[in-house]
Order: C-alpha cells, then structure tokens, then sequence
C-alpha cells in the first residue's frame, strides 16, 4: 500500500469499526447518542475515502487511444488503470458493514417482540433495585408505599420494570407496562388499592392479580412472584406470571 493509499484505508477502516460499533450499540440499547455518531462516522469513513479517492488516487490526466493501435503500445503516454485491489475489497467490506449495520434498526419497523428487547430480565433469585441501582429493603417500605423497580444489572429495562407496592399484608410487584398501549403504569390510589394507567385511564385491582377494573386495557398485568431475602432485600421469585405489554408486541 502506497502512502498516499493510507488515508483512504484509514477511512474506510474507520468506516468498517464505526458499523460494527453501531450494531452492538443498537443491540444493547445504548440510546440514540451512539446510534447517531457511530452511524455518522461510518457514512462519512466511506465519503471521505471516495471523495479523498477521487481526488487523489485517480488518474487526472486525460488520456487519448488512438483508434489504429492499442493502448499496450502506446508507450508512455498511457496511464495504468486503477489497480488498487486492496482498497476496493476495503470499500466492498466498508459498504457490506454499512448495510449489514442497517439491517438491525430495520427490523425495528416490524412488530415488536422479545427479539427487539421485550423480553423480560427477571430470574429467580434476582434483586430488585431502584432506578438508581441501590438494593430495595423490605423493611424500609412503610404501607402504601410505591417505587418503580428493576433487575439488578438491568436498569432502565423496558419490559421488566415493575411497580412494587406495598399493602398490609404484603408486598406485590407488578409489571409497569400497561397492556393496552405500552405507557408506564404510574399511579397509585392508595385508598382504593388501584393501579392507574394515564394514558387511557385503564384501572387495575393491586389486591386482586392486577386484575383490569376500567378502562380499555383486555388484561391484567403481569405480576411478579418475589421474596424477601435473609438480608431484608427483595428478590424475585421468577419471571412474569404472563407476557408483558400489549398482545400486538407479541405478534412475531
Ligand atoms: S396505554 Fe394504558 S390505558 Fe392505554
């Protein structure tokens, strides 16, 4: 590879690290920041390199075959075509990563399911943490009290955050999507022991399975077996007594 070769194997290198970047950041849900830049270096890893390509690398000089003799004898006014096999399997690779890349966020416009990260993280055993990671304690939660809860290591997880409430007796766990539409499931009538949804005022029994009592929503919500650890943490039991989310999330 000539020096004047390397920025554009630079470029597309770039390019090809950027894509791959881009589909472990789409898989993991690193959030639209990353998305963003990882996809923008890797379109403009191959612009560069093109644009750089032109300019540089190709032949500038306009060259005239005379119509009698081939180009073979023409001595040294010919200009040897671009050879450059090495960069044009580095730019067939650059654009395969890209395109392959883009398969990923493409298979967001069908319907969503586990594959797409709905899939719930719970397993028995796991802790339940607050949205800012620290390890719930049973004793610390007076009657009436709600928090939204989490896996331990999963924070921020769609499909697996729940509602943990406590009611006299108990305390109980439900999954904080609604099974109407998706919205969070977000307030609590404590003197009724309801679970409201705002978005269509679908109304849940706390005391009764999350059992559906108003509203549009066509079932209860999930709710999640848990456990008091010898710690006083809370842990669950298992996964969600049903799938979580409206049905259509299912429709794989
Ligand atoms: S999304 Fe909850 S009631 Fe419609």
């Amino acid at each position: 590879m000539t020096i004047e070769e390397r920025p554009v194997a630079a470029a597309l290198g770039a390019s090809i690290l950027a894509s791959i970047a881009f589909a472990v950041a789409f898989a993991l849900h690193a959030g639209d920041g990353w998305l963003g830049a990882t996809a923008a270096i890797a379109c403009a890893g191959i612009c560069i390199a093109l644009g750089y390509w032109g300019l540089r690398l190709a032949p500038q000089t306009q060259v005239t075959e005379p119509r009698e003799s081939f180009a073979s004898e023409a001595g040294d006014d010919v200009v040897p075509p671009v050879s450059r096999g090495g960069l044009l399997w580095l730019l067939g690779a650059a654009c395969a990563a890209l395109g392959i890349a883009a398969i990923f966020p493409l298979r967001s416009l069908g319907p969503r399911g586990d594959a797409m990260g709905l899939r719930s993280r719970w397993r028995a055993g796991m802790r339940l943490v607050d949205p800012d990671g620290r390890p719930l304690d049973a004793s610390s939660l007076n009657v009436d009290a709600v928090v939204t809860a989490f896996p331990e290591g999963f924070i921020g997880d769609e499909a697996s955050q729940v509602v943990l409430v406590r009611v006299p007796e108990r305390l109980i766990a439900y999954s904080k999507v609604c099974t109407h539409a998706g919205c969070p499931v977000a307030i609590y009538r404590a003197k009724e022991r309801e679970l409201v949804c705002p978005c269509h005022q679908s109304v849940f029994d706390v005391l009764d399975g999350g059992r559906v009592l108003a509203g549009p929503a066509p079932r209860a919500l999930p709710q999640l077996p848990i456990n008091t650890a010898s710690d006083g943490g809370i842990v669950a039991a298992g996964d969600f007594d049903a799938r979580v989310g409206p049905d259509d999330w299912d429709a794989t």
